[in-house]
């Protein structure tokens, strides 16, 4: 009953760890292996709608037969996000995007030398707050990686960067979030817990979050 919710919606979702170099060999990322996104895209898919991945650094297979963007850093994201923007129906931010910088990418690999090496790193735009800030019809969907005080700090990320729901992802919780098949979520909106989805694969929470996304859509019911 599900399958068609989304159907001639065009959703936008993002997966993986950005990547962000610090000189022609190294670089900084985090453990995002990219499952929870390709699961969201995959999902939206089967629901009707057409699907725009934007992809980080991933560990696994993106799902066949969807169009994929490869990006590299959060500045990169950026860009492609917003080259989807205008057109889209809704944003699911479910990469794990940088917050910080190198402020030099060295141009050559970096010598060892003295016995510490101290790096400077700037602040990434924040793409979701960027998107909250500037949407008109769109949904937008954030998560939320946390390890303390998830449903304040939760809502405190959906007020600022002004989303529609958020995803507080418990990190902690053993054999969810970052790299596991599953994932356990809160989700909130402005006036507070939507649904708490307990430990399952990250298909069926992706299923779970979308149906309340497109029951929230504005727009034709199919
Ligand atoms: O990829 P997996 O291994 O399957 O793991 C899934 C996941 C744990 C990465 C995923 O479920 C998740 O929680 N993704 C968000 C990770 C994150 O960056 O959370 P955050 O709390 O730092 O950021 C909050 C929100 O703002 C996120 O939607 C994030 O995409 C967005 N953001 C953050 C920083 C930034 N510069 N720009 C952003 O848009």
């Amino acid at each position: 009953k599900n399958k068609l919710l989304l159907s001639g919606k065009k959703v936008v979702v993002t997966a993986g760890g950005t990547i962000e170099r610090i000189d022609p060999v190294r670089y900084i990322t985090n453990d995002s292996s990219g499952k929870m996104g390709f699961a969201i895209a995959k999902v939206a898919q089967e629901m009707g709608a057409e699907v725009q991945l934007i992809a980080a650094n991933t560990s696994v297979e993106p799902p066949p037969g969807i169009s994929l963007e490869r990006v590299q850093s959060a500045g990169d994201m950026y860009d492609a996000v917003l080259r989807q923007w205008g057109a889209c129906d809704m944003v699911v931010m479910a990469a794990a995007v940088a917050d910080y910088r190198p402020l030099e990418v060295a141009q050559s690999k970096i010598k060892k030398k003295d016995s510490v090496l101290t790096l400077e790193l700037v602040k990434n735009v924040d793409i979701l707050e960027s998107l909250g800030h500037s949407k008109k019809h769109q949904f937008l969907v954030g998560f939320a990686a946390e390890t303390e005080n998830i449903e304040t700090y939760a809502i405190d990320k959906l007020e600022r960067k002004n989303c529609d729901l958020i995803a507080a992802n418990d990190v902690t919780v053993e054999g969810a979030g970052f790299g596991a098949d599953h994932n356990a979520v809160q989700i909130y909106d402005r006036s507070g817990m939507v649904e708490r989805i307990p430990v399952q694969s990250k298909e069926e929470v992706a299923r779970k979050l979308l149906a309340i996304a497109a029951g929230r859509m504005g727009g034709v019911m199919h």
